[in-house]
């Protein structure tokens, strides 16, 4: 168990593009989903990016049962993806809340696209395929965007729809 400190926005390399995993049997892999597992855990995340824990690969995982910090969403099954990818299967976008390990305290109002298909390898090595939508789908572009050097500040539309979440709720 490692739980690691999460990189909070401000940090230069949270702002650029991961790089590729080269080789998916690397036991470093393994040791990297755990770090991201047991940080994920302890900080009540629903999804974490190897950048937020230091770790500068396209490895993303999210999923779970029951959030207390998201007590009205719909369960999303743990997934864990490395190199993924996504396509955006219609234009349309919805707006929803959103908060993020790197951006403690904060909530801001994002807009996502509400359909898309996901791609990637597993812990074990298979090619995963799922489409998603709502919810399942803003936690993935959100985990997504992390491997692009992106955070959800810089796609709120509305300034004013961000804010300090003892503030805004
Ligand atoms: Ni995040």
């Amino acid at each position: 168990m490692a739980v690691r400190k999460i990189v909070k926005m401000g940090h230069p390399q949270l702002m650029q593009p991961a790089r590729e995993v080269v080789d998916l049997h690397d036991p470093q892999i393994s040791s990297l989903l755990q770090d991201m597992q047991d940080s994920m855990l302890a900080y009540s995340g629903i999804g974490i990016a190897a950048p937020q824990i230091g770790y500068f690969v396209r490895v993303m995982m999210f999923g779970c049962d029951f959030n207390p910090r998201y007590p009205q969403m719909d369960p999303i099954p743990r997934t864990i993806l490395i190199n993924p990818t996504i396509e955006f299967l219609s234009q349309e976008m919805e707006e929803d809340w959103e908060g993020c390990l790197s951006v403690p305290g904060l909530r801001g109002l994002v807009p996502r696209f509400k359909h898309i298909r996901y791609q990637g390898y597993t812990e074990t090595g298979h090619f995963l395929e799922r489409e998603a939508e709502g919810f399942h789908a803003r936690v993935v572009q959100h985990e997504y965007d992390h491997l692009d050097g992106i955070l959800y500040p810089q796609r709120i539309k509305d300034m004013r729809c961000f804010g300090f979440e003892d503030e805004l709720f």
